[in-house]
């Protein structure tokens, strides 16, 4: 039987993902059609859709008769809303995501911050309303999706990362931004995966520890690549970071040794992974593949 490589299944992940949009995203002339269009315009840009990803590769681990794809609809949602907040003038000031204008810079900085609102309250409602049927999936994941995005979490870790060099630069205080801003969201990726299928607990605990190696590790290559790569491949600008004053990997620790520590954590994460039972094929593939990632 030839193998389908993981590029191929990471694209179908995307375009089922896509196509789930029409179904469980408000459509643009919904009233306010300025709104949704706005939503519209971030959520449909070219992303690369990693998270739906490891949501859809942690259910192939362990299949059921629940349907993933509202839930990969709702961690894309959520995690849009957070790039159109992060490059708002107040935040990180971007004017290109995914390729295109960023949402303040196409509708305004007022429905941009509305629009990212209306995507994070999205995301929870639709988990609550798509696994209705089903109560306890329905309020574990509402639960596992709301706290990844919390105040002490996502949002945590952007409150550290906008302080930037006013705040203390220590190793400590730069693991706990990207364990917050990042691996939160990458982590409750894997998880939410796991409970849509009837995976064990001991494989929820591993995908905590994996998801946070994972998740650590892509945000270090985010920080890699703001230094290395271009604005065309990338689909937003580089640079940034050295021009925003962020404690970065690479501006605290150097290019070498960030590069050895999220080659390592990926490493750790895919041993954790290979150990818990189930079909983790196409996981560990996803994770091999975001780990040599070049945008
Ligand atoms: C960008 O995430 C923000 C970070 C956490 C580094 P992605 O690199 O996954 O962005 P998209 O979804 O492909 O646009
Ligand atoms: C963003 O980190 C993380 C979140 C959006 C939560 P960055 O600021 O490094 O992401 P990019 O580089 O703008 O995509
Ligand atoms: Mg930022
Ligand atoms: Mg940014
Ligand atoms: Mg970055």
């Amino acid at each position: 039987m030839s193998k389908i490589p993981v590029s191929e299944k990471i694209k179908k992940c995307a375009a089922a993902t896509e196509a789930a949009f029409d179904k469980f995203v408000p459509a643009t002339n919904t009233r306010p059609a300025i709104v949704h269009e706005a939503m519209n315009y971030s959520l449909r840009a070219g992303g690369k859709r990693l998270r739906p990803a490891l949501l859809l590769a942690a259910f192939e681990a362990f299949p059921s008769s629940n349907d993933p794809l509202p839930a990969a609809v709702a961690i894309e949602c959520l995690h849009t809303y957070s790039l159109i907040h992060d490059d708002l003038p107040c935040m990180d000031n971007s004017d290109l995501r995914r390729g295109q204008a960023t949402c303040h810079k196409k509708f305004g900085e007022t429905i941009a911050l509305l629009a990212g609102d209306a995507l994070l309250t999205h995301a929870l409602t639709l988990l609550a309303d798509a696994y209705a049927a089903t109560p306890a999936l329905a309020t574990d994941l509402v639960s596992e999706l709301g706290n990844a995005a919390s105040s002490r979490k996502l949002i945590g870790g952007q409150v550290e990362d906008t302080i930037g060099e006013r705040g203390e630069a220590t190793a400590e205080r730069l693991d706990f931004i990207h364990e917050n801003k990042t691996a939160a969201l990458i982590t409750a990726a894997i998880v939410m995966g796991f409970r849509l299928g009837n995976a064990p607990q001991s494989a929820i605990d591993a995908a905590r520890a994996a998801g946070r190696e994972i998740g650590i590790a892509f945000q270090i290559i985010d920080d890699i690549l703001d230094e290395t790569s271009d604005a065309a491949t990338m689909g937003k600008p580089v640079g940034a970071d050295a021009e925003n004053g962020k404690l970065t990997y690479t501006r605290f620790h150097g290019m070498e040794k960030s590069r050895a520590r999220a080659k390592e954590l990926s490493q750790s994460a895919i041993s954790r992974l290979k150990k818990i039972g189930g079909n983790t094929d196409f996981l560990v593939e996803l994770v091999a593949e975001m780990s040599a990632r070049i945008s």
